[in-house]
Order: structure tokens, then C-alpha cells, then sequence
């Protein structure tokens, strides 16, 4: 059975993750759709809402569950018993850093293995930090969250 993390911030889910785990859950057994805990970052939604948002994505997808992590995601998947990572690729700017993150963790456990997908093309341009520019300044943020997390997102900013 192939099991894989599909692993992210997801500060907030976009269509682009979405997407992204759509696609990955067709290609693996179970797939776990984990949230990095990072009290450094400063995050616009708490690590439980991040986990609930995607849970309410992914609840029509059965072989989707979502966790949140703390650490190393190498470790993560070693606990959850998965040897696959899923990272998805938008442009040349991501390769650098995701070639480097997963040969790092490839020599920490040769037995995790990283597999990326180019994003669709129409999510191309698509970023978390995109989403809150756009949402920050009041903008039109319809075409890249679902319906129901606009005015959750609006309303941080109201906060
Ligand atoms: O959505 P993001 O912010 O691009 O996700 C990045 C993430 C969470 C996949 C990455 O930062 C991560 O794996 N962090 C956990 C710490 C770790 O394992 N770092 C890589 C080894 S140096």
C-alpha cells in the first residue's frame, strides 16, 4: 500500500492545493495532508484552523486525512509510517529550494522518497501569500479559495 504526505503551511488552502491533493490522492493509496505547527512563522490562521479549513476541503475524498506536524518532515513521515513525499512545483523558482530540501531529507532516511508535480497551469501563478496580499488590501479573492473560506479570510483582517 503506498502511503504519502502531502505537506505544507497551507496558511490559507488555496485551489492550488486543492488541486494538488485531488490529483495525489488518485496516484496513492492513503494520502495524509499534513500541516507544519511553526510558531515561528506568523501565521494568519491557527494551526487548528488550518487543519479544519482542509478537512472541510477533503471530507469528499476517502482516502484523505489531515495531521499537523512539529519538526522535521522527514521524522513526520517516519511516524506516520509513509515513504512517500508529495511537493508540488509551480515554476523554476521552486526547484532550487524543493531539489534541496528533498535531497536533504533523502540522506537523512533513504527510505522517504520525494515525487513532484507541476501544478496545473491555471494555479500556476497561485500562492497562500498571494491570497493574503490580495485579501489584505480588500481585494477580490474568489478565484483562488473556495466560497466558504472568503469571509473567514476577509475577517482577519478585520480583526
Ligand atoms: O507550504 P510550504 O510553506 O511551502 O511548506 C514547507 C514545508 C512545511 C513542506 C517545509 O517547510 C517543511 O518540511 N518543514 C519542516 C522542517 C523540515 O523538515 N525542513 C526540511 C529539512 S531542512
Amino acid at each position: 500500500m503506498k502511503k504519502a504526505i502531502y505537506p505544507g503551511s497551507f496558511d490559507p488552502v488555496t485551489f492550488g492545493h486543492l488541486d494538488m491533493i485531488v490529483r495525489s490522492a488518485k496516484i496513492v493509496d492513503e494520502l495524509i495532508v499534513s500541516v507544519l505547527r511553526n510558531s515561528a512563522k506568523n501565521a494568519l490562521f491557527s494551526i487548528e484552523e488550518r487543519v479544519s479549513m482542509l478537512e472541510e476541503m477533503t471530507k469528499d475524498i476517502p482516502n484523505v486525512t489531515v495531521r499537523s506536524f512539529d519538526g522535521l518532515l522527514i521524522d513526520h513521515a517516519r511516524d506516520m509510517d509513509a515513504n512517500l513525499i508529495i511537493r508540488g512545483l509551480r515554476a523554476v523558482t521552486d526547484f532550487e529550494y524543493e531539489l534541496q530540501i528533498a535531497q536533504t531529507n533523502r540522506i537523512v532516511n533513504p527510505q522517504v522518497d520525494t515525487m513532484f508535480l507541476t501544478t496545473s497551469l491555471e494555479y500556476a501563478y497561485l500562492s497562500s501569500t498571494i491570497v493574503k496580499e490580495v485579501a489584505s488590501y480588500g481585494g477580490d479573492i474568489s478565484h483562488f479559495v473556495p466560497e466558504h473560506l472568503i469571509a473567514r479570510i476577509y475577517a482577519k483582517y478585520r480583526e
